[in-house]
């Protein structure tokens, strides 16, 4: 190698979970780091990382067309959400007295409210005041250290809506420095329309919706909102075995206010992710962890509804050895903030997670819940270049002082998108 793109120096603190592969268990505590660190960047990979010294060796004779200084700082890999309803029209602060007087969450989508609230906005909208508002939510995350982000559809639950909503995800993903993975989630609610003919809709799902969003390559996954009162585990099983059969792999939304058996469910038929789980059962949690489904904990929604209960990630960690992640949830109701930072304070506080356990949940577990552990999630020779740069002394720094935004930098592909 005679050229080098860049050269990020000045690490006070290098911090990384080691490999490609997801970190089950305890391993979630044992992190990399490395002081006075210095990260070579070529053509949007990392080609060299090590003490600043190590680096430099490394790099005698070459030609570096940019350097910069982070000036001490801390640097880990770029975050990674990897689940949110990024994509909708409108907000729902109108519900907030409700569910402060008590009015469970359920209760106002039985009402017609809740997620099909949203469906209304979204079918209103066009393409491009979804993008508009969707982008605004973007740049929000990557301002946070995010650089990769999945984002489901369910708020347009008609062919036509659904598409349109995967299409602006589609055009984030090509216009945008964050990158988007698409989830087909036409299972988020049964439509006004279909009230009362859940099979019908289920029928929708299965033989137009999956087979049009395939053929388009408009997602990868395919996830249900397995719930009471929503689809149940038999509904849920039909549409995830349709989308494997389309080439969606299965993600679901399981267990998270009732344990209707959706950890089972998603141990069954070999989901890559199970989400939630609040109210998951000891046998759903071992049913994930012996056919490697990845626990995608989401402490934003349970602190927002208000909820007593959290899921619980120390079981997860210390008893199933699971290879927990991360993510704010995103969405205009049970968890509308698009701040990974404010979760990896509640995942300290509610989850009583480490912060080497929510880095590792944060990055490459949740680069595993998108099936990316390979290319993202750590600071590795050979992987993409996303660095996220925060001003903070070390990691447990960032749970500690919550409620700001520590991000000085962030780095995507290679190129500073934030400074
Ligand atoms: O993950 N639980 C279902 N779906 C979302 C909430 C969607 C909404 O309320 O708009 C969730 O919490
Ligand atoms: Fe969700």
């Amino acid at each position: 190698m005679e050229q080098l793109d860049l050269l990020v120096t000045g690490i006070g603190r290098l911090v990384t979970p080691p490999g490609d592969a997801p970190r089950f268990g305890a391993e979630m505590n044992e992190v990399i780091e490395i002081e006075t660190a210095a990260v070579a960047i070529h053509e949007g990979r990392i080609v060299h990382v090590g003490t600043e010294a190590e680096v430099m060796e490394n790099l005698r004779g070459v030609t570096i067309a940019e350097t910069i200084d982070v000036g001490g700082r801390l640097v880990t890999p770029g975050l990674v959400d990897p689940h949110t309803h990024l994509v909708h029209g409108g907000s729902r602060e109108h519900e907030l007295a409700l569910k402060r007087s008590g009015v469970p969450y359920l209760e106002i989508l039985a009402q017609g409210g809740g997620i099909l609230s949203t469906v209304t906005a979204t079918r209103a909208a066009s393409e491009e005041e979804l993008y508009k508002k969707a982008r605004k939510s973007l740049n929000e995350m990557l301002l946070n250290g995010v650089t990769t982000v999945e984002a489901k559809s369910g708020y347009g639950l008609t062919t036509t809506d659904e598409l349109k909503q995967l299409r602006v995800a589609k055009q984030l993903h090509d216009t945008h420095p964050v990158d988007i993975v698409s989830t087909f989630m036409g299972a988020h609610a049964v439509p006004p329309e279909y009230k009362g003919r859940t099979e019908e809709y289920v029928d929708l799902i299965v033989n137009e919706m999956l087979p049009k969003i395939a053929d388009e390559f408009l997602a990868e996954f395919c996830d249900v909102f397995c719930e009471h009162g929503v689809f149940t585990v038999e509904q849920s099983r039909r549409i995830l075995m349709e989308g494997k059969r389309n080439g969606l792999m299965p993600k679901i939304h399981a267990d998270e206010i009732e344990p209707l058996g959706g950890a089972q469910l998603a141990g069954e038929i070999g989901a890559i992710s199970a989400e939630h789980l609040l109210a998951a059962t000891d046998e759903g949690l071992q049913e994930m962890a012996d056919n490697g489904v990845t626990p995608v904990l989401l402490p934003g929604t349970s602190f927002n509804l208000g909820l007593q209960n959290h899921a619980r990630a120390r079981d997860m960690i210390d008893k199933y050895n699971l290879p927990v992640a991360l993510s704010t949830d995103y969405n205009p109701g049970s968890c509308p903030t698009e701040s990974i930072q404010l979760i990896i304070a509640l995942a300290s506080l509610n989850l009583k997670m480490t912060p080497e356990e929510i880095l590792t949940a944060c990055t490459i577990n949740a680069a595993n819940a998108l099936g990316r552990s390979t290319d993202i999630g750590s600071i590795k020779v050979g992987k993409r270049a996303d660095l996220a740069i925060f001003d903070a002394p070390n990691i447990k720094y960032l749970p500690y002082h919550f409620g700001i935004n520590h991000t000085f930098g962030v780095i995507k592909n290679g190129q500073v998108v934030v400074w």
